[in-house]
């Protein structure tokens, strides 16, 4: 019989192959889902041979990440407690969906994943799994085996001739893609401990970036980005160019406490450059596209849409619902967003859309022919109506 493995080529992934294979006689199929990650893909397939897998897959699925995982949910303002962009969280439902199809194309019985039995990434996983293919087994090992910790796993490996690379302290829990890379574990575990700086990966610290500001224009149709300073790019490219220009500013990196779905808190870094940028930059085209009353629905909206991804419910009724109110509303955010960089810091200084509800012949505070001033008399006397006649009542009960 065969399972399919979600394989990193990392120590925890490599033990798990032999470890599949010794314990349960599955043939393993390793699949390593490129979701942007800096790997180098060719040698993963190459190590989960020579480990002993009898085939390995590398699949890209960047585009596709970005187009129907990241860009819904950009639309959508999702932001966990405030603050996560949410980088894990939507990326594990694509991996899921791929070793789902991987394992019906092979015939396999069973899916294996590497997320430990204290974290969300588990949850993701097999939500997802189940919710695409509910006859497919599920074996999380770490919630079987005995082995405890990374010494445990080098051990395991030594033992059984499993090729690592043994980097003896490897300090952090890492886990990159295109939009971000997010450090856990090591010295962080103590939130009293200040980070080191020199965990950034893809940005630098806000000391070290230039000294000059730097201006991007960004370019949205229906709330997705399509232009950078006037030129076209495909989605890969320019989410590339973004978190190069981002991370070269010091933009996007965030220390936080978060609750994890399973009940414990958690203290994590996360460098998110580019995607920072694009959640600032269509945010502030919807201050002048979206009226109020959509504005402050969305926003009801956005953090439940974050806990559905945050909780792995990507694919859910309720998910997939709210991003088809989500897109309704994103009919006019096209026009385009002046963004300024500097030293860690993005802000929206300027602008524009064709779909603008911003009328300067309304707001100004020259003279104008459009606002008749007498029209708010009328209008504040009804508005405030309930307060005036509570305060009669209260004049006539002091009274008696
Ligand atoms: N805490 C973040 C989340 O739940 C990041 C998890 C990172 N996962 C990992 N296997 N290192 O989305
Ligand atoms: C893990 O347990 O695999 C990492 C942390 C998480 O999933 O939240």
């Amino acid at each position: 019989e065969k399972v399919v493995l979600a394989y990193s080529g990392g120590l925890d992934t490599s033990v798990i192959l032999t470890w599949l294979k010794e314990t349960y006689g599955y043939d393993v199929i390793a699949v390593c889902v490129n979701v942007g990650q800096e790997d180098d893909f060719e040698e993963v397939k190459k190590k989960a041979l020579a480990t002993g897998a009898v085939d390995a897959y590398a699949v890209d699925v960047v585009e596709e990440f970005i187009t129907e995982y990241i860009y819904p949910t950009l639309k959508a303002g999702a932001v966990y407690e405030d603050d996560y962009l949410l980088g894990t969280s939507f990326a594990r439902p694509l991996i899921a969906k791929k070793l789902v199809e991987i394992a019906e194309k092979e015939g396999a019985v069973a899916i294996a994943h590497g997320a430990t039995g204290k974290g969300n990434d588990q949850v993701r996983f097999e939500a997802t799994i189940k919710a695409l293919n509910p006859r497919l087994k599920i074996i999380a090992p770490w919630r079987i085996w005995s082995l405890k910790s990374r010494e445990d796993c080098i051990d395991y490996a030594q033992k059984h001739n499993i090729p690592i690379t043994v980097t003896k302290n490897k300090i952090y829990s890492r886990d990159q893609n295109i939009w971000h890379i997010s450090h856990e574990g090591g010295n962080l575990e103590n939130p009293w401990n200040e980070h080191d700086e020199s965990i950034y990966m893809m940005s630098v610290a806000p000391q070290d970036a230039p000294d000059e500001p730097t201006y991007i224009e960004i370019e949205f149709e229906k709330g997705i980005p399509v232009k950078i300073n006037g030129e076209k790019y495909d989605p890969v490219t320019m989410l590339t160019i973004l978190n190069k220009i981002a991370g070269e500013n010091g933009v996007g990196t965030i220390d936080i406490i978060e609750n994890r779905l399973v009940g414990m808190k958690s203290r994590g870094i996360y460098e998110t450059p580019g995607g920072t940028v694009l959640f600032k930059a269509h945010k502030a085209l919807e201050k002048l596209t979206l009226d109020r009353d959509t504005l402050s629905f969305k926003k009801i909206v956005a953090e439940k849409y974050a806990q559905l991804v945050y909780d792995g419910l990507w694919y859910t009724p309720l998910r997939e619902a709210l991003s088809k109110f989500v897109d309704h509303t994103q009919e006019c955010v096209t026009g385009k967003v002046k963004m300024k960089l500097y030293k860690g810091n993005c802000v929206a200084v300027a602008s524009v859309s064709p779909y603008s509800l911003y009328n300067e012949e309304f707001v100004t505070f020259g003279e104008d022919d459009v606002y008749n001033q007498k029209d708010a008399e009328g209008f504040i006397n009804l508005f405030a109506l309930p307060l005036t006649i509570r305060a009669i009542m209260n004049e006539k009960k002091i009274k008696e």
